[in-house]
């Protein structure tokens, strides 16, 4: 089955709205359909002009960095997932290793954030991925097993078909450290197996496994050829509009 490819720009804390506004029309300009969905994670104040502007366009949707697990009330500070929706976003990440170091976000919180994000009928880009000490220790399956089972095998099939994972081993996110493609294979062909064994083939088949982690436009098409690679969440290489294209041109050709 040939699965959906999507390279996903994670924007983080970056870019004013003018700034960002104008990468965004860059990305617009010099980008062409193909089968490659791109997906523009820009903070919460872009993603209403974003939306506008790539509305209409088929290989570019707007998506959210993190979202609230309720739906409104007395959270000074917080945006939920259905005001996400309500300006037209299709996507949310959800559990970041910066959002689970920084903002102490768990799996429970995290099941929550999935709920919230699939109950407003967008796609979670649900992130996984180990500590360096957990892979000097060689217990990098195990744990992104947990992280995955506490997060997402609560979901009926349905729900879960909506699902997008993206592996980020926590050593390679912003150190210039890269997994070797080995690594990203062996982690995602672990990934599809658990899918396998709790959804079956169809599902296991057809969810994308997204990489994570010092991706640029030199490696990624080393990182993509693995055949449960599906393509990328891609940082820091985001942030400048020939650099995002390239890698979303990185997929082999058949
Ligand atoms: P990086 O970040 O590409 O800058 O390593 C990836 C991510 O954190 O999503």
């Amino acid at each position: 089955m040939k699965r959906a490819q999507i390279v996903a720009g994670n924007w983080k804390m970056n870019l004013s709205f003018q700034e960002g506004r104008d990468l965004a029309k860059e990305i617009i300009n010099n980008s062409s359909p193909n089968e490659v969905l791109m997906v523009l994670c820009p903070p919460f104040v872009h993603l209403n002009h974003l939306s506008t502007l790539v509305n209409g366009i088929s290989h570019l949707e707007i998506g959210a960095q993190n979202c609230h697990h309720l739906s409104n009330g007395a959270y000074t500070g917080e945006v939920s997932a259905g005001m996400i929706k309500s300006v037209g976003c299709s996507f949310v990440i959800i559990g970041h290793s910066e959002r689970r170091e920084y903002f102490a976000e768990n799996d429970e919180l995290l099941t929550k954030k999935v709920d919230a994000v699939l109950g407003n009928g967008m796609r979670p880009i649900f992130c996984c991925g180990e500590k360096l000490e957990t892979r000097e220790a060689d217990n990098q399956e195990a744990l992104v097993q947990s992280q995955i089972e506490n997060a997402l095998f609560h979901l009926d099939s349905e729900a879960f078909s909506k699902i997008v994972i993206a592996y980020e081993p926590v050593w390679a996110i912003g150190t210039g450290r890269t997994a070797s493609p080995e690594q990203a294979q062996e982690m995602h062909a672990f990934i599809r197996s658990l899918i396998l064994k709790k959804y079956g083939h169809e599902i296991a088949d057809s969810t994308p496994i997204l990489y994570g982690g010092s991706c640029k436009p030199d490696n990624a098409a080393e990182i993509f050829s693995q055949p449960d690679v599906d393509g990328g969440l891609i940082g820091g290489a985001s942030l400048k509009a020939n650099d995002f294209i390239a890698i979303a041109s990185s997929f082999p050709q058949h």
